[in-house]
């Protein structure tokens, strides 16, 4: 019996796992440029609280490493510009950087990469002749502690980097940066690192808008841009602008060094010259973003490539110098309601209208909807349990009731999935499914389609037993009549951990 348990939940976990296969990912970058943020246990609540799993910081920041300890966002920390002396200078400083300022903190802060200088083109020192050494040294001392494999080692890049970059496959790196980049990216190749990039179409737009159309800027042009050489077609800058780097990295034969985001965005305010800084054109351009990215479509040049991108920034900075755009980047004010409205999962409706509904009170409502990634068989695993022994009430998703259209499994599991969630506490693991759950402070409701939210109903149970009894008699679905005893394995979990709390 116990084998055979544990067999069960071998498998189950395998499949839950498999759930969990990591596509395209969206992060967001925590700037602290400001005097007036949150403290970082604050902010690591608000992280949590928006479902954000990757954060980009831009230092080690010990209080940061410690707020963000067991929340299981994975953190891209950083060894800023004015810090790369000493990495470069001496094996014994990253030695001892590390051992001090991060392995106290690690693996309960789950680090998974470390930038090293940012931007080093942009700046006016040294910093691109002791960017390598660097690397390597803080390569190296990872490698003495064994954790080279865990926490990959990098370097971000402004597009200033490349010489060309229109059209995409003429583009090219500055041969002025030959003398850093050539041992950079052969580093990078070596330990299958990626390649960081910082891609503002907001600035190619602001700094020449009677050549680059807004709409092309957002996401949302209706006409292509195509590449003379390739033939490749380009419905947005942003893909333009990765490609042009693909471009640039394959004339140079690096052809397995992967692209990473590690910043852009768009800023909801302006100078009064800065037109298309608004709120709109913000959550356009994030919205349409986010959608873009966890559809795993790739860019024109890498179809279907898996893309991770972090979205700058977390918090509007009031001590940035610069323009007025500079100071007003964030997804939040400083007081931690929303600028605009952003939904990570990039299904979510766009909607200005209840932009400040999500204060942090500890009492915000969320719901608890399909993941769009989960697969059909897993979303009609979701529906059938939950409609089955979750003993959810399934009957607005029924014909001719108020939920059933769209008519898709996604919109009826999310549904169902919701009502479990509500019924069952609201838990991270009542909207676990697997994996195949995603929480959302947005409320899904539309029309007359009414979403369950928490204390509305607590009829249900949450009695592990009823994986082993008929479902209840009360199961509205004629069509889902039972589920059968496979479906429960990737349920499993779920409910073994809800047994241990
Ligand atoms: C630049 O680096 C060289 C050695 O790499 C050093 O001698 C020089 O002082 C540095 N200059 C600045 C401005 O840091
Ligand atoms: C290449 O980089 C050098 C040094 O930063 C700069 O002066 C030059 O304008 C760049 N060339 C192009 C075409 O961007
Ligand atoms: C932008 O357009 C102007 C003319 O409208 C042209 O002179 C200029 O070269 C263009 N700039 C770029 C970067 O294509
Ligand atoms: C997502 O991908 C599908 C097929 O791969 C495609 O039809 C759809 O247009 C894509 N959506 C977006 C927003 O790119
Ligand atoms: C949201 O809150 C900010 C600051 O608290 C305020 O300036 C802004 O007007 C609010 N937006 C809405 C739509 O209420
Ligand atoms: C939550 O909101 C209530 C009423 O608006 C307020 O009295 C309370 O102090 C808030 N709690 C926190 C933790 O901010
Ligand atoms: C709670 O559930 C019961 C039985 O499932 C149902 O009759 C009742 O209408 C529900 N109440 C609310 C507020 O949804
Ligand atoms: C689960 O159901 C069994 C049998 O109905 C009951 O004895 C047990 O107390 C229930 N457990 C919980 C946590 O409700």
């Amino acid at each position: 019996m116990a084998r055979g348990f544990e067999l069960f939940f071998a498998i189950s976990l395998l499949l839950a796992l498999l759930g969990l296969c990591k596509g395209s990912t969206i992060g967001v970058c925590y700037g602290r440029n400001a005097d007036d943020l949150p403290t970082p246990d604050k902010v690591a609540q608000l992280v949590k609280q928006h479902n954000i799993k990757y954060l980009r910081i831009y230092d080690s920041n010990i209080q940061v490493l410690k707020a963000f300890a067991n929340t299981g966002v994975e953190l891209m920390i950083g060894i800023p510009n004015s810090d790369l002396l000493p990495f470069a200078q001496f094996q014994s400083n990253a030695d001892s950087w590390l051992k001090n300022s991060i392995l106290p903190y690690y693996p309960a802060a789950k680090i998974t990469y470390i930038t090293v200088g940012a931007e080093v083109t942009e700046s006016t020192d040294n910093s691109s002749s002791l960017v390598v050494p660097a690397m390597q040294n803080v390569f190296t001392a990872l490698k003495k502690a064994g954790l080279h494999k865990r926490i990959k080692v990098s370097s971000t890049h402004s597009l200033g980097v490349l010489s060309r970059s229109f059209p995409p496959s003429a583009g090219a790196f500055n041969s002025s940066h030959a003398h850093f980049l050539k041992p950079l990216l052969e580093f990078l190749a070596d330990n299958q690192s990626p390649f960081m990039i910082d891609i503002y179409p907001y600035y190619a737009y602001r700094d020449s808008p009677n050549n680059v159309s807004l709409d092309y800027a957002l996401f949302q042009s209706s006409s292509e841009v195509i590449d003379p050489n390739t033939g490749l077609l380009y419905t947005n800058m942003f893909d333009a602008q990765i490609d042009s780097i693909y471009f640039a990295l394959m004339a140079l034969n690096f052809r397995t060094i992967k692209i990473m985001v590690t910043e852009t965005g768009w800023p909801s305010k302006g100078s009064p010259k800065e037109k298309a800084a608004t709120p709109d054109n913000a959550q356009i351009y994030n919205t349409n973003l986010i959608r873009h990215v966890i559809n795993d479509s790739g860019t024109p040049a890498k179809r279907g490539e898996e893309l991770d991108v972090y979205i700058f920034s977390l918090f509007n900075e009031n001590r940035k110098p610069g323009l007025e755009s500079e100071r007003n980047w964030g997804l939040f004010y400083p007081d931690q309601t929303s600028v605009y409205n952003l939904d990570f999962s990039g299904k979510g409706v766009v909607d200005m209208t209840d932009s400040n509904v999500t204060s942090l009170n500890g009492t915000t409502t969320t719901w608890c909807i399909a993941s769009t990634k989960a697969s059909e068989a897993d979303l009609q695993n979701a529906l059938d349990w939950a409609c089955g022994p979750g003993n959810v009430d399934c009957s607005a998703i029924q014909p001719s009731q108020p939920c059933y259209e769209p008519d898709t499994l996604l919109s009826h599991a999310s549904f169902a999935i919701n009502s479990y969630y509500q019924q069952n506490g609201a838990t991270d693991i009542a909207c676990s499914f697997g994996g195949n759950g995603v929480k959302v402070d947005k409320n899904p409701s539309y029309d007359n389609c009414v979403y369950m939210t928490a204390g509305a109903n607590k009829t249900a149970a949450t009695n592990t037993t009823a994986i082993s009894s008929t479902p209840s008699s009360s199961t509205r679905n004629e069509a889902i009549a039972w589920v059968p005893s496979f479906l429960l394995m990737t349920l499993l979990p779920t409910l073994l951990t809800l047994k241990n709390l």
